[in-house]
């Protein structure tokens, strides 16, 4: 029987590039985002893969994704649907934060706390959580929500790691902290990227070997891991700053 996946916001990206490579290992792939045509599309190209359509920031869309795959026994959930909006805090319409609270923290807190339940419950199975760079930071002036949602990410990922390993689990959780990612990003947070982009499939890559490996924190550019230890190790008030500049670069208009 094939191993099976389940990506969220699997549409597009870097999600779109988790599942072609977990494809190409052999899973059969369970693609989930709202945009069903495109996920029609991609399970075209794919060997092995089921299309469900589904609004990761609903509560009883993310139950109802658990239910409707209770049978498939997953052993990987990637976490990786999410989305940014760039502004200043004071300018950025509450609803557009509020969703992606829902879709970046709290629908991922729901898929990871039931799916690691029946993880835990067999001994074995991967989950990757799709956070950022931005989450290993202290925070993200320009981009305050975004950078808050995926400190939650890498913070909540990081404490199951250790419970895990407390309890001697083989079930593996994993962080994915990129920096800047050529993809559909920019478009919905209305930025530019002030530097060089790695390509989707690099990440993505990367993202599955680091998640295979058990690797706590996967970081899939060279140099980048090393600059957010600096980050963190500098007075928080620069660090702030330093990340107030680098994002005021990132304004379309
Ligand atoms: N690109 C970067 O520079 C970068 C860097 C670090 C981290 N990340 C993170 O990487 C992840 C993927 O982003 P990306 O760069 O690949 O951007 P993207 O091309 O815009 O893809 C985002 C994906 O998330 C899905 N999504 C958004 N809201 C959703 C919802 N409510 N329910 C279900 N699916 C939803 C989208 O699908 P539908 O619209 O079809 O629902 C799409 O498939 C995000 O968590 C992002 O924060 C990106």
């Amino acid at each position: 029987m094939a191993r099976t996946a389940l990506v969220t916001g699997a549409s597009s990206g870097i999600g779109r590039e988790i599942a072609r490579e977990l494809d190409r290992r052999g899973f059969r792939v369970i693609l989930a985002a709202r945009r069903e045509d495109r996920l029609k599309e991609l399970a075209e190209e794919l060997n092995d893969s089921r299309v469900i359509a589904c609004d990761i920031s609903k509560e009883e869309e993310c139950r109802r994704l658990y239910e409707e795959l209770k049978d498939e026994r997953l052993t990987v959930l990637v976490n990786n649907a999410g989305f940014g909006k760039l502004g200043r805090f004071d300018e950025i319409p509450l609803e557009d934060e509020l969703r992606m609270i829902d879709t970046n923290v709290k629908g991922l807190h729901i898929l990871t706390k039931l799916f690691l339940k029946s993880f835990i419950a067999e001994d074995r199975g991967y989950i990757l959580n799709v956070a950022s760079s931005a989450g290993l930071m202290p925070g993200g002036p320009l981009m305050a929500a975004y950078y808050a949602t995926k400190a939650y990410v890498t913070s909540l990922t990081g404490s199951i790691y250790e419970e895990l390993k407390m309890a001697d689990s083989k079930v593996k959780i994993s962080a994915l902290c990129p920096g800047p990612v050529d993809t559909e990003f920019n478009d919905v947070a209305n930025a530019q990227f002030g530097v060089k982009a790695i390509s989707a499939e690099y990440c993505a890559k990367k993202a599955v070997e680091g998640m295979f490996a058990g690797t706590l924190i996967i970081v899939p550019e060279r140099g980048l891991g090393l600059a957010a230890k600096a980050a963190q190790l500098a007075p928080r008030k620069l660090s702030l700053a330093f990340t107030g500049q680098l994002q005021s670069g990132k304004k379309t208009d």
